[in-house]
């Protein structure tokens, strides 16, 4: 980087480190400080990054693919890069097509993005609608349930092993450590450390199970065995890119459904007026769903790297530069939203960042959207006056990939069960 906007030596977000305990105490109020700084904070943390924090310089660098590389390896093969979590973690397999830049990236979006389009996830709004009913069952009598393990973490999962085609009885086995990896100390050796990588490793080796299946014994309308399947010129994906893939659609379809459910839940139980307007008019949860993805974001920064020198708001990169891209901040920027600290369940032209932009913006958003409408309307429904016990749940004590709960005890009426569990 060369002219920054904040650079004195005493700065005290000169060190900022979005990873940090401080920075979980207070996101917003740390992106604001950046902002009204002029946007762009260069940080010595994890070798050097700097963050992005206007609305207007993220979409910048999320539509400039050609200079800012999603990639774990720059093109040029010289050592740069680092994919889209800062820092890079080396012991996690490549976050596959988000992970890649054009031309290869093509490939893998073409093959998968006709299986979630707006049209083609309204096939899951059955099973998700049985699943949710399900999971509901298994605690309405008593009363009382742990909204985050027992719905917000299982609909998520359940629903994207069907939709790759993987067995969904021990579905406990993928939502749990899926959902704790989130929030789990990284340090190498400590227990819980390694506990999650023992559970990783038993979900491994189902992927690979299964895609050793597939070659087997191919399926029709089967996800793995199209990744696999010779379409002329050899396999569309090795073995290794269809771990990947399926890798990823588990890594970034899950526990950002599950945050996006848990953040709009603490929500209801802290603003019953907007419970109420929504058991109401349940149709007000298309709009809604806009304003809970902005205002709590459930990913909150990306990265990107620079492939060459770059300008962005007259900021100069040069590569290898890293670069935070904070969603979460553009969510916020006074510039885009009017009073952007208000939630505001009817907000109109609601372009939040929430699902990214450009090339990579998720390709799962209908599948979310869908999820979130289907789960909400149904708890709603059948447990309209839970109260969520504050003090018993926690927010993730690292907010720098996602912003979501640990953990929900919540008690309501007690209800009768309507299907019979299969769950
Ligand atoms: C509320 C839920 C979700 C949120 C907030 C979310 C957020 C995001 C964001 C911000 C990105 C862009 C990252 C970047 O550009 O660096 C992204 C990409 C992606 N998301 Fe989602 N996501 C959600 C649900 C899902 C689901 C359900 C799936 C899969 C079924 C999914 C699969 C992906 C994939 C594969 C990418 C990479 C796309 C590409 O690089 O072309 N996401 N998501």
């Amino acid at each position: 980087m060369t002219s920054m906007s904040i650079s004195e030596s005493d700065d005290p977000l000169q060190h900022f480190d979005h990873h940090s305990e401080e920075h979980a105490q207070d996101p917003v109020g740390d992106f604001r400080a950046i902002r009204e700084r002029g946007g762009f904070l260069r940080s010595d943390s994890h070798g050097g990054f700097t963050t992005l924090a206007r609305y207007e310089d993220v979409v910048s660098v999320a539509k400039n693919h050609g200079q800012f590389s999603n990639a774990n390896e720059l093109p040029g093969g010289d050592g740069f890069g680092g994919g889209v979590t800062l820092p890079h973690n080396p012991s996690a397999p490549r976050m596959s097509l988000a992970e890649m830049d054009p031309p290869e990236w093509h490939r893998i979006r073409r093959l998968l993005s006709s299986s979630l389009s707006n049209d083609a996830v309204k096939r899951f709004a059955p099973q998700i609608l049985r699943v949710v009913n399900e999971l509901i069952d298994r605690f309405i009598e008593s009363g009382r349930c742990d909204l985050v393990f027992d719905i917000c973490s299982p609909v998520p999962a359940i629903v994207t092993l069907e939709y790759l085609g993987l067995p969904t009885a021990e579905w406990e086995r993928w939502a749990v450590p899926i959902h704790t990896s989130v929030y789990t100390s990284r340090v190498p050796g400590s227990p819980d450390f390694v506990k999650l990588n023992e559970s990783f490793e038993w979900i491994f080796e189902q992927i690979r199970e299964a895609i050793a299946d597939r070659h087997r014994s191919p399926r029709p309308n089967d996800l793995i065995t199209d990744f696999i399947r010779d379409d002329g010129d050899g396999p569309v994906m090795d073995d290794d890119l269809a771990f990947e893939t399926v890798y990823t659609m588990l890594a970034a379809g899950v526990d950002t459904t599950t945050t996006l459910l848990s953040t709009t839940l603490f929500h209801l139980s802290e603003n019953p007026h907007h419970r109420a307007e929504l058991i109401e008019n349940p149709s007000l949860l298309d709009t809604a769903a806009d304003e809970f993805l902005r205002f709590y974001s459930p990913v909150q920064t990306t990265a990107r790297t620079a492939i060459e020198d770059a300008e962005v708001s007259n900021e100069t990169f040069h590569r290898g530069d890293r670069i935070l891209l904070a969603w979460a901040s553009a969510n916020r920027d006074e510039h885009r939203f009017p009073e952007p600290d208000e939630f505001k369940l009817d907000r109109e032209s609601n372009r939040h960042l929430s699902f990214g932009h450009g090339i990579h913006r998720c390709i799962g958003a209908p599948l979310a959207r869908q999820e979130f409408i289907i789960v909400m309307s149904e708890i709603l429904r059948r447990l309209p006056d839970f109260v969520v016990d504050q003090a018993q749940s926690p927010m993730y004590p690292d907010v720098g990939l996602m912003l979501g709960y640990q953990r929900m005890p919540a008690t309501f009426t007690p209800g009768v069960v309507e299907t019979r569990s299969n769950h």
